[in-house]
This record gives C-alpha cells, sequence and structure tokens, in this order.
C-alpha cells in the first residue's frame, strides 16, 4: 500500500459526496475473461492487435475479426460478475453521486446491478453496420474454439452492409457523448477509483490525472504497479475482487 491505507481511503469514501471510477480489464480477470496485457494470459500476448483491432484488420479480414469477437462474446456469455462487479453495483446506491466509466467491453458491470455506465471503449454486445450503422440484436454467440474461427459477418437486412462489432478499435474516437461525461466527473468527483487497468491507453488512462489536478482524492486497485503508482493518493495492492469488498466493509461496516 501507498500513502493512505485502506481503513484511511474506507473514511474518505463514506464522506465523499461525488465519487468517479474507472474500470479496466482487471475488474473482470475474476471472472475468466483475459485481461490485454498480462504476460502469457493476456490477449495482446496472445493475440495481434494489429491483425484484429483496427478497421484495417476488419476491412481486410473481415471473417477473421469478426470469429475473434464472437469467441470473446462467448467467454463472457458464459462469465459472471464477480465480487469486484457486485461491490461497485453496491457503491452505486451507497454515495450520494457516482459515475462508474470503464473501458471494458462486457456488460458484467450490468449483471452485477451496475445501473448507469459509460463504456468508452464500446461494447461486445452491440454490433452495428459498418454502411449504415443499424443496431443488430444480439443473439447467442457462435461456439467457436480458442481464438475464434473465421466467421463471415452477417449482413444488414436494410442496406446489405457488413455488421462489425461495437468496439472501439485502434486508431478509432471514442464516443464522444462517453468520453465528455467521463471528463466531466473525474474534473467534479471528489474521490477518483482508478481500479484493474494498467493505464496504458489513452485518451481513458488520462482521466486520473484530470481528477488529480482537480483535487480529488486518486486511489488505485491493482495486484501490480502502474506507471500511476507514483502520482496516485493512494495505492491498494491485491485483486479488485478481495480489496473492494474490504474496503466497503471497512467504510460502512
Ligand atoms: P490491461 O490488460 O492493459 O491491464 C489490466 C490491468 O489489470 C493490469 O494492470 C493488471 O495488473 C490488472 N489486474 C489483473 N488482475 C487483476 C485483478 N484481479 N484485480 C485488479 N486488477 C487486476 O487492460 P486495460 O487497462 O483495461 O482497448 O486495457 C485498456 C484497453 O487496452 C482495453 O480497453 C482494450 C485494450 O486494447 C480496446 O478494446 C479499445
Amino acid at each position: 500500500m501507498r500513502g493512505m491505507d485502506l481503513s484511511e481511503v474506507a473514511a474518505r469514501l463514506r464522506a465523499a459526496r461525488h465519487v468517479a471510477c474507472l474500470t479496466g480489464a482487471g475488474v473482470s480477470a475474476e471472472s475468466g475473461i483475459p485481461t490485454f496485457r498480462d504476460p502469457q494470459t493476456g490477449l495482446w500476448a496472445r493475440f495481434d492487435p494489429q491483425a484484429l483491432a483496427t478497421p484495417q484488420a476488419f476491412a481486410a479480414e473481415p471473417a477473421w475479426v469478426w470469429g475473434w469477437y464472437e469467441w470473446r462474446r462467448s467467454l463472457v456469455a458464459r462469465a459472471a460478475p464477480n465480487p469486484a462487479h457486485r461491490a461497485l453495483a453496491l457503491l452505486e446506491a451507497r454515495v450520494p453521486r457516482f459515475t462508474l466509466i470503464t473501458q471494458n467491453v462486457d456488460d458484467l458491470h450490468e449483471r452485477a446491478g451496475s445501473r448507469r455506465v459509460l463504456h468508452l471503449h464500446g461494447r461486445l454486445a452491440e454490433s452495428h453496420c459498418e454502411q449504415c450503422a443499424r443496431r443488430l440484436e444480439p443473439g447467442t454467440p457462435a461456439t467457436l474454439p480458442e481464438g475464434g474461427a473465421p466467421l463471415e459477418p452477417p449482413r444488414c437486412p436494410g442496406c446489405g452492409g457488413r455488421y462489425r462489432p461495437g468496439v472501439v478499435w485502434f486508431g478509432e474516437a471514442l464516443p464522444q457523448a462517453e468520453w465528455q461525461a467521463a471528463a466531466d466527473a473525474a474534473g467534479a468527483c471528489d474521490l477518483f477509483l482508478c481500479i484493474g487497468t494498467s493505464s496504458l491507453v489513452q485518451p481513458a488512462a488520462s482521466l486520473s490525472e484530470v481528477a488529480s489536478r482537480a483535487g480529488a482524492l486518486t486511489v488505485q486497485v491493482n495486484p501490480a504497479s502502474t506507471g500511476l503508482d507514483a502520482r496516485m493518493s493512494a495505492v491498494l495492492r491485491g485483486p479488485a475482487g478481495q480489496i473492494l469488498p474490504q474496503l466497503l466493509a471497512a467504510a460502512w461496516p
């Protein structure tokens, strides 16, 4: 632990008027969803992001990209929220104002009971036509082997365009309304939690800095160190599924 310890953070949490929280892949790790950058198990340690998570990759190999996202959708469909997701849903009910910002494309926050979630990087469940933006109703994902397999994306019944996964790819802009709401919350909160993210991907990673400059207490929850450690008011070291329930129990005994 760096700076304040868990009980001091808990006291500040209980007194906070507006808590903003940024989550990353580490929050879903204990649900069995792989992170991106953990050595060995992370998706980007096993798959090439340039070949799967760029508009160019989808233009060149739509079936490979669609099949890989269908595989990820099936992992999420089989997973369940963990104690970290549940603690954040509870926190929303405890503090006067709460803004949950996630980089995750799964729906585990919602399935744990969080009511309002700002998805900065889109959602796996929301495919849309790449030409006319018509939404595809999410069906049951195909059963595919580990890592996926080529699978032609469905075609839009309206214009014949290809459906694409509703996620933000490298080189694409974040959804404007979500980003604006996230930046506003970071600048207005009195306590900012940064949980389970390597804080390597911009602009999401800049939100802690926005909060810090605006005078918020900044708290990181992560079992590993990140480049943000030295700039946080407190670093709580450990898995989110353990630390967050402990923090809530200490704040509201
Ligand atoms: P990363 O894979 O970069 O980082 C995951 C973080 O979670 C690491 O710092 C781990 O130490 C931490 N972690 C692992 N297990 C944990 C646990 N049980 N509890 C808490 N933390 C844990 O994932 P993100 O930071 O989310 O972009 O990655 C950011 C973006 O990069 C993603 O949204 C994705 C990716 O490319 C898009 O999909 C657009």
